[in-house]
């Protein structure tokens, strides 16, 4: 698995965290002892990746620089690349293509924070051939995320922020891709909130019948809001 390249997505406005995004990126905000970003890079360091793209927005990309360096403190190198504006996860990822050399990703969102090692899922991943991967994780307010849409053990869409959840499993921030994706995200149109949706390239892998999935087991939440927030803290400081 040589040819893997982690891709950490650390853009994004962060406005349902306002004002402690006022003047800093989400991702630099403190969770347990470490800024939050540090988690979802320390996951892929774990599982011997180590080539990673850093995608963040304008505002504070020299923070964020200021923050990671090179990548020597983590035993990995960043490559740093900008979105211009938030356009959506999907649109983020479609920056990583030259980095990867249009080869296979594994993304993960920088507010997310787990611990489960990936390694296992990437292996698995590996011997299925051809595809893509998601992750899940069992949660109390599923409406919030991209959430599965099962027919028995089959994924057959994963439907974005759904009022009424079809499963009660959030998709998590952590998505492995082979080299498919970038023309995938080319055909992708905005959604109603003017964003390429990283669950519609989801639904486009399912369709193709080459989507694999597996519950991303241990403790897992994402950040994004002040609730979850504070759940990332609470579990930071126990990682
Ligand atoms: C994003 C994705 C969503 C996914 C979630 C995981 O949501 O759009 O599908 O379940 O990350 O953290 P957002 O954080 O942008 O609301």
């Amino acid at each position: 698995m040589r040819d893997l390249r982690g891709v950490v997505l650390a853009g994004g406005s962060g406005s349902r965290l306002y004002p402690l995004t006022k003047t800093t990126n989400k991702h630099l905000l403190p969770v347990g002892s470490k800024p939050m970003v540090y988690y979802p890079i320390e996951s892929l360091v774990s599982a011997g990746i180590l080539d990673i793209l850093v995608v963040t927005g304008v505002h504070h990309f020299g923070a964020l620089v200021a923050q990671l360096g090179s990548g020597a403190e983590f035993g990995c190198r960043f490559t740093y690349k900008v979105q211009d504006r938030a356009g959506g996860i999907a649109e983020a990822l479609g920056l990583a293509e030259d980095f990867a050399h249009g080869g296979r990703v594994a993304v993960v969102l920088g507010d997310n924070v787990f611990d489960a090692p990936l390694r296992p899922h990437l292996d698995r991943w590996h011997e299925s051939g051809k595809g893509a991967m998601i992750l899940l994780a069992r949660v109390p307010d599923p409406q919030r995320f991209g959430v599965p849409r099962f027919d028995g053990e089959r994924i057959v869409e994963v439907v974005e922020k759904p009022p009424e959840p079809p499963s009660p499993f959030a998709v998590t921030g952590v998505y492995f891709y082979d080299s498919a994706i970038y023309d995938i995200i080319r055909t992708l149109r905005p959604s109603t909130r003017g964003e390429l949706e990283i669950s519609e390239v989801n639904t486009r892998y399912i369709a193709r019948g080459q989507m694999h999935w597996a519950e991303l087991g241990g403790r897992w939440t994402d950040a994004g809001t002040m609730e979850s927030y504070a759940r990332a803290q609470a579990l930071g400081t126990r990682l």
